[in-house]
């Protein structure tokens, strides 16, 4: 098979959610499809004992030490997919975020009965801010939940993107009769705890069943609603990120599953070219080329090894090949290659652009660095920052190790795991993450790689905005409103919270306050 053929069989994408709406459930299910594992229904594990291939990195947090994402892969209808997992729970951080860099596309789920939550707007916000499309997912649908125009009606609110049912629901929970499936023209009709039945709309007048039903013929209604007010359908928009198409169903049942992974299979982009120095690197590029989005230590605590998780961009990978890390122009082989496969990893020969692997680090990739092979020189575009929102003090617990201490922060804000600002006025370190489990994990390594124990003090949440340099008057600010400074030495403050924000704002208009990061 060609490389252009190889590409073009790429799916790759990951799924969002808030906790509980259902993402583990799905991705089981969708496993199933792969035939990757045999049996649903071992979901959270509760009864079974066991765990969801998903859930791995809930074993890994219980063992003490970080979490992994890991990459599901399997052939699907002739398509090659990867599964991105991104942690749910309070997991969150930094890697989170940096694991929607290394997708083409995303599926969010949502809860029915519950709308859009917290998490969801967070990852949401990435996804947008990054033009992927997204896909999403009412799930629950067996459940009594709030009104499917209601549900457009907030996301389209809260989320600010253009909704496009693909599908349209007739009831639900115990009324709950099927959907129209808007993409195939068909009504797929639901019989609780049997298989789902597929009838093409030219054949439903021979299921009065259905047609005599006052709830099918009120669900008739509103799509006919949605057809005339509702917003044009554009694969242009899909692509773009401006538009969600919308499908309901039930991870659990499973209702709507099939039918929502065949349209998503269809439309989800495969690898799309990247922005790099150079302009845009094309997937099919005969030359190798690939960017490094997360760094796991410690994935085997007997081993200590480091794994450097890679996206490849273009050209094909074979194990064993040498590439070139961009930065510093050196040499690299990669003979030590494995694919994440939830909690086994295997050894991978060959890869494309689309797919993820795991290779060996020997102390020598950082967040954001570019492989490659062939005569050209070029880095892929920088990874974004994403915004700490709790910061934390941090000091040596013993002072004899400041050496250790020195050396272990220096080398984790390298390598990603947490950022780092210096007060101005004392020079204290000053910690900066998206979620707390960033913390544990850093303490974590701080004591078992750099033999350097921390003691942490929560300063609590902060909104930060940079000043420039000659603005960073240290007499307007207090330890309520922190002058500090980036890893570039650039000054910033940390403020309190919103209130303080734009009471500074009032009572110094001049002083020009920078929001870095382009999710707020
Ligand atoms: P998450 O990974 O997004 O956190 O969610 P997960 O799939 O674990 O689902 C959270 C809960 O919601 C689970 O119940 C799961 O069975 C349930 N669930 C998922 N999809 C559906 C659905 O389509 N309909 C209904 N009614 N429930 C659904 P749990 O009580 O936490 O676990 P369990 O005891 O049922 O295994």
């Amino acid at each position: 098979m060609t490389i252009q053929e190889e590409v073009k069989k790429r799916k790759t994408f990951a799924i969002i959610s808030h906790p509980d709406a259902g993402k583990t459930t799905m991705t089981e299910k969708l496993l199933l499809y792969g035939n990757l594992i045999r049996s649903a229904g071992t979901v959270k594990g509760k009864k079974s004992g066991k765990f969801a291939t998903s859930d791995w990195m809930e074993i890994e947090k219980q063992r003490g030490i970080s979490v992994t994402s890991s990459v599901m892969n399997f052939q699907y209808e002739g398509f090659h997919i990867n599964i991105l997992d991104t942690p749910g729970h309070e997991d969150f951080s930094e890697d989170t975020y940096r694991t929607l860099t290394a997708v083409d596309s995303v599926v969010m789920i949502i809860d029915s009965t519950k709308g859009i939550e917290a998490q969801t707007i967070k990852l949401f916000k990435v996804c947008r801010m990054r033009g992927i499309p997204i896909f999403t997912f009412m799930n629950k649908l067996d459940r009594e939940g709030k009104e499917p125009l209601a549900l457009l009606e907030e996301l389209e609110e809260v989320l600010e993107i253009d909704t496009y049912p693909m599908n349209w629901p007739a009831g639900m929970g115990k009324g709950f009769l099927g959907i129209f499936d808007r993409d195939n023209k068909q009504f797929v009709q639901h019989h609780p705890g049997a298989e789902e039945t597929y009838i093409p709309y030219q054949e439903l007048e021979n299921h009065p069943e259905l047609t005599e039903n006052g709830t099918y013929q009120d669900a008739l209604n509103e799509l006919e609603l949605v057809e005339e007010a509702g917003n044009t359908y554009s694969e242009e928009a899909i692509l773009n990120g401006e538009l969600t198409p919308v499908f309901f169903g039930s991870a659990l049942s499973p209702f709507g599953v099939q039918t929502f992974f065949n349209s998503f299979i269809r439309l989800a982009p495969s690898p799309a070219p990247r922005k790099s120095t150079k302009g845009a690197v094309d997937p099919q590029e005969a030359d190798f080329s690939g960017f490094i989005f997360k760094i796991q230590a410690n994935m085997n605590p007997a081993h200590r090894d480091r794994i450097a998780f890679l996206r490849v961009c273009s050209g094909k990978f074979t194990r064993g090949m040498s590439v070139q890390l961009a930065r510093t122009g050196k040499e690299l082989k990669l003979a030590q290659s494995q694919q994440m496969v939830a909690s086994s990893r295997e050894t991978i020969e060959e890869a494309y652009a689309g797919d993820i692997i795991g290779i060996y680090d020997p102390n020598a990739y950082q967040i954001g660095d570019t492989l490659l092979t062939g005569k050209e020189k070029y880095e892929f575009d920088e990874l974004p920052q994403f915004p700490p929102e709790i910061f934390k003090k941090v000091m040596a617990k013993n002072a004899l190790k400041s050496k250790q201490f020195r050396k272990g922060i220096e080398q984790l804000v390298q390598e990603g795991a947490i950022q780092l600002f210096r007060d101005k006025l004392t020079d204290s370190f000053i910690l900066g993450a998206v979620g707390e489990l960033q913390y544990q994990v850093f303490t974590y390594r701080m004591e078992n790689e750099y033999n350097a124990e921390v003691i942490m003090e929560p300063i609590g949440e902060r909104i930060p905005r940079w000043l420039k340099p000659e603005q960073a008057d240290a007499s307007l600010f207090d330890s309520g409103n922190l002058l500090v400074r980036d890893r570039h030495d650039q000054p910033l403050v940390l403020f309190r919270n919103e209130f303080a924000l734009n009471w500074f704002k009032d009572k110094n208009p001049d002083i020009e306050l920078i929001d870095l990061f382009e999710t707020n």
